[in-house]
């Protein structure tokens, strides 16, 4: 064989170096490829593709150099630098050894491959990012944990697949790094998240909002903070219809498969909406300005821009701090918490909602304040009551360890659901009947926009039903307030919280 290169380049080692790197060269430009052309790729291929196989090519070199290296000194010192081994197929011994190289350092560079894809595969795991690494992402596992999305990687949300979003993962992911170990990160973590992947490259590898149809019924359980619990029922309709062979059906209609809605908002936490645009199939704008939050257009210039996606509504799909109604009702309704417990509702909201400074101490106080109450208040009962006092209260700290995370300050107050409108401002940021365009269009807040009341039981009373919709009747009586104002205003964090 004629040599191209200097006798030096030619010993063995530089010649099993060289190899190394040729191989690992190769597998990196093989995976690249599939990876770009496969849409679900795993997330995970990005740390073989960039991490380990790059390493090994980097040995292969360092060993081909070290060789070289050799070479030339063995050359400088007069000896006559060694020839390449002779291996002769002839002969069974060579033969053989040189099938067990072979197949050894495949067999080798198959077994480090698969093991640093699974070493991989267990930073991004559930496991990992929530326990292990993320220590301070306490709330965000365990409400992980209680959510629909239970079963669904974290990187699957937050990473997505392809190799772009993983490396931008990777270099923000230093940086929490970082601010973990030198306490550097924010209580509680900001949110929304400054730039999560576009919800459509993310959620729509499960879900095809355009295909829903049909409509999705809520029946909803009430209990009045009275010292009855006294009960009350809504069921009603959600028209979460997308587009069915292009007639629009509902709410997942209007969002982008219909319309392309944008908006600005004006605050972090995007819940100051003065500016809202959409434009149809046509292109044909139309511009809704809130006619009570006066933003001047140097205002809307500094605001943030952004085209509703999933998490424009879905902003918490899989990390729910939910508020003391909510959980406390749903606790109630499976008989969870004994609903004949006088003014258990009240109190254990009252517990609930007490600023405490660590778990501990609140899952202490909870119990001491709710025996203390009934102990005051129903001293004739109590002797009867204490039993279903004591499943009570343990539920209610089931509640608040699900729900209130107080080192990290984290409760429903700092994180609003966009897909509410009752105890957040949600679906009303727009509908609120205040965004208004030129031509006199409205953002409309009407009852039976987006879902349909078909029977609904008012505290104490008897069931009204009827499928073409009801009137919501507020279950206790306050007057035109639930018209004129916003459900929040009572329903929502208080003001000094
Ligand atoms: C179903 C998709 C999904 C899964 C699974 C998921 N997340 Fe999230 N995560 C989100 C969304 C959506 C947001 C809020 C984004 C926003 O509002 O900008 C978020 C926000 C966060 C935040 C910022 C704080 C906050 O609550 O807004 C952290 C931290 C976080 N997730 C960590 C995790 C961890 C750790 C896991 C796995 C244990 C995980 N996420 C699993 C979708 C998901
Ligand atoms: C890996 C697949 C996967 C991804 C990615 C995913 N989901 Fe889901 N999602 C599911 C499954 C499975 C369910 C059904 C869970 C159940 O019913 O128990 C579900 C349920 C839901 C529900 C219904 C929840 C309920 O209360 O009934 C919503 C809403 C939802 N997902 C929104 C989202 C959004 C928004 C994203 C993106 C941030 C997302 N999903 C990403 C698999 C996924
Ligand atoms: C304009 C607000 C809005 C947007 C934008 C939106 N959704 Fe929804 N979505 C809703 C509402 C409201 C519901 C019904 C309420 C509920 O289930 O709690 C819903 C329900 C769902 C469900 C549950 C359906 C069922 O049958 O149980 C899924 C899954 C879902 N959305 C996925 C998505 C995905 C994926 C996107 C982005 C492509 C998206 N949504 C965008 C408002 C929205
Ligand atoms: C960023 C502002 C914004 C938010 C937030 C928003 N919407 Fe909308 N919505 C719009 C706009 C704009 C339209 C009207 C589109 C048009 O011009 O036809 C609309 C229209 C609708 C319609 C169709 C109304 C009709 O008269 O046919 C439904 C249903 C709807 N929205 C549901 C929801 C739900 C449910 C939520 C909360 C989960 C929500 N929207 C949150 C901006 C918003
Ligand atoms: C723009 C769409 C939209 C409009 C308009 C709207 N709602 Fe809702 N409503 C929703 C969504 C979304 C939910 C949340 C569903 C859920 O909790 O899963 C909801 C939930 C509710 C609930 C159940 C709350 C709970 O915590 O169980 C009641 C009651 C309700 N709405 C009443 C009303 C009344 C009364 C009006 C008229 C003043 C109204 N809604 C107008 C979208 C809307
Ligand atoms: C002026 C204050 C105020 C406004 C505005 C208001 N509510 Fe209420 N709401 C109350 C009070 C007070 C109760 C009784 C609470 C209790 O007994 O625990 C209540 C109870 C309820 C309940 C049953 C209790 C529960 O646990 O959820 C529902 C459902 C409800 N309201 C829905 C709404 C909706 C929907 C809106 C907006 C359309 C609204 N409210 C607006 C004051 C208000």
């Amino acid at each position: 064989m004629k040599r191209r290169l200097p006798d030096v380049f030619y010993n063995t080692t530089s010649l099993i170096g060289m190899t190394i790197f040729g191989i690992s060269f190769c597998m990196i430009v093989f995976l690249f490829i599939l990876d770009s052309f496969s849409r679900t790729g795993s997330p995970y291929l990005g740390l073989i593709t960039f991490i380990a196989l790059p390493g090994v090519m980097l040995f292969g070199l360092f060993v081909a150099l070290v060789g070289l290296y050799r070479a030339v000194r063995r050359k400088r010192r007069g000896e006559e630098a060694k020839r390449l081994p002779t291996i002769d197929f002839n002969e069974s011994k060579q033969r053989f050894a040189f099938l067990m190289f072979l197949f050894g350092g495949l067999g080798l560079m198959l077994v480090s491959g698969f093991g640093s894809y699974q070493a991989y595969e267990y930073t991004e795991s559930v496991k990992f990012c929530g326990e292990t690494c993320h220590n301070v992402m306490k709330p965000e596992y365990v409400a992980y944990q209680h959510s629909p999305h239970a079963k669904v990687k974290c990187a699957e949300c937050h990473i997505g697949a392809g190799t772009d979003w993983y490396v931008r993962s990777k270099i923000s992911g230093s940086y929490q790094v970082y601010s973990t170990l030198f306490n550097k990160y924010s209580r509680p973590i900001e949110t929304p998240v400054a730039n999560l992947r576009p919800a459509r490259e993310t959620c729509e590898h499960c879900h095809w909002p355009d295909h829903f149809y049909s409509q999705k019924l809520k029946d909803r359980k009430y209990f009045l903070s009275d010292p009855e619990n006294t009960e009350a029922q809504i069921s009603m309709l959600m028209k979460i219809g997308g587009v069915q062979q292009g007639a629009s059906e509902g709410i997942h209609a209007h969002m982008y498969i219909e319309n392309e809605i944008s908006y600005v908002s004006t605050d972090r936490q995007r819940q100051i909406i003065p500016y809202v645009e959409s434009k149809d199939k046509n292109g044909k704008v139309t511009v809704y300005r809130s006619t009570e939050l006066k933003a001047t257009d140097e205002d809307l210039k500094k605001g943030e821009r952004r085209i509703v996606d999933c998490i424009d509504c879905h902003n918490r799909p899989s990390h729910q701090y939910r508020p003391p109604e909510v959980t406390l009702n749903q606790a109630l309704a499976r008989n969870l918490i004994d609903r004949s417990i006088p003014e258990i509702k009240m109190t254990a909201k009252d517990a609930l909602e007490k600023p405490y400074k660590t778990e501990a101490e609140a899952i202490a106080t909870i119990r001491a304040d709710i025996l203390k109450y009934y102990q005051d208040n129903y001293k004739d009962q109590f002797a009867t009551l204490q039993p279903k006092l004591v499943t009570a209260i343990a539920q209610v700290q089931e509640i608040y360890r699900t729900n209130y995370f107080p080192e990290m300050k984290v409760s429903w107050k700092g994180y609003p659901s966009n897909l509410d409108h009752v105890h957040s401002l949600g679906c009303f940021r727009c509908h609120d009947d205040k965004h208004v365009s030129p031509e006199g269009k409205v953002l409309t807040k009407n009852c039976q926009t987006c879902h349909t009341i078909l029977s609904q039981v008012p505290p104490g009373g008897k069931r009204e039903t009827n499928v073409e919709g009801l009137a919501f009747k507020h279950p206790v009586d306050i007057g035109d307030a639930w018209q004129t104002g916003l459900c929040m205003d009572c329903h929502g964090p208080q003001k000094d919280e």
